[in-house]
């Protein structure tokens, strides 16, 4: 059965895109049929980790009524000749964001986008990046996911948006959590910051992401999981990956 994966975070600069992208590489070595959303409109990335993907349309596009939404899908090149990856950018020039912000647009047809690629494209998962708070796409794609990854890093700042995120991801009725730190500084999160963090989000830790410095020296150049594909960093993409498809993760209720 196929599901809806979304990665959020309530601050910035947090990983979301980077771990979308690591996500979405790892599932589809396992054969998984997956599409991998950019709905970050206003810094999009995916379009940068993977350059290769000859997306001549765009989220943006089909938004605005120019194309059909599985014309902005366009198979995903990871180097490493995956069939049934596809990359759905989130704009394929930076005027279009802002025509889009002036235009307006239905947000049902964000909703039905989604539906309509996993119907086409037969997936196995559809995985969103957001932009980080609560804009209308980060929204929508909260509400329509069967799985929400909740990224957060082990400081007071992130911390500080918990109660907000947990609040409003029980309104939309996002039944399934994975809640996962990342850049901890030596891969290990000291017992009180791991208590503070599961009472903070009212959920259990699903994965503790290292902090990984090879990320860095990659550049964006190249995945962490094609480089180095046995990193304890790529171990915790798997143990989210685990817990998405067991179904154990949640809210606390
Ligand atoms: N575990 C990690 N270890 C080291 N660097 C990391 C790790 N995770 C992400 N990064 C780096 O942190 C930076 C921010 O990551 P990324 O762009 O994925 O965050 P984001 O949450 O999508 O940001 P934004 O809110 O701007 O969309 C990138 O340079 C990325 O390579
Ligand atoms: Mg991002």
């Amino acid at each position: 059965m196929s599901q809806i994966v979304t990665v959020h975070s309530y601050r910035g600069g947090t990983g979301k895109s980077s771990t979308a992208a690591n996500l979405a590489l790892l599932l589809a070595s396992a054969g998984r049929r997956v599409a991998l959303v950019d709905t970050d409109i206003h810094t999009p990335a995916l379009h940068v980790l993977f350059p290769g993907a000859p997306a001549h349309r765009s989220l943006t596009d089909y938004l605005i009524g120019r194309c059909e939404i599985e014309d902005a899908a366009a198979p995903a090149d990871t180097g490493q000749g995956h069939d049934g990856f596809f990359l759905v950018p989130a704009r394929t020039r930076t005027g279009a964001g802002n025509e889009l912000m002036g235009r307006g647009y239905d947000v049902g047809l964000l909703r039905e986008g989604f539906d309509r690629l996993i119907d086409t494209l037969a997936l196995d998962v559809l995985l969103l990046d957001t932009h980080a708070g609560f804009n209308n796409e980060t929204v929508t794609a909260m509400a329509g996911a069967d799985s929400l990854i909740v990224l957060t890093r082990a400081d007071r700042l992130d911390l500080a948006g918990a109660q907000e995120t947990v609040s409003l991801a029980r309104r939309l009725g996002c039944g399934r959590l994975s809640l996962a730190v990342n850049m901890v500084p030596d891969g290990t999160l000291p017992d009180r910051l791991r208590t503070d963090l599961e009472t903070a989000y009212d959920a259990p830790l699903t994965a503790v992401l290292p902090y990984a410095p090879q990320m860095a020296a990659l550049a964006g150049e190249r995945l962490l999981t094609t480089a180095y594909p046995h990193h304890p960093l790529v171990a915790g993409y798997r143990r989210i990956i685990g817990a998405i498809s067991r179904g154990t993760t949640g809210l606390r209720r």
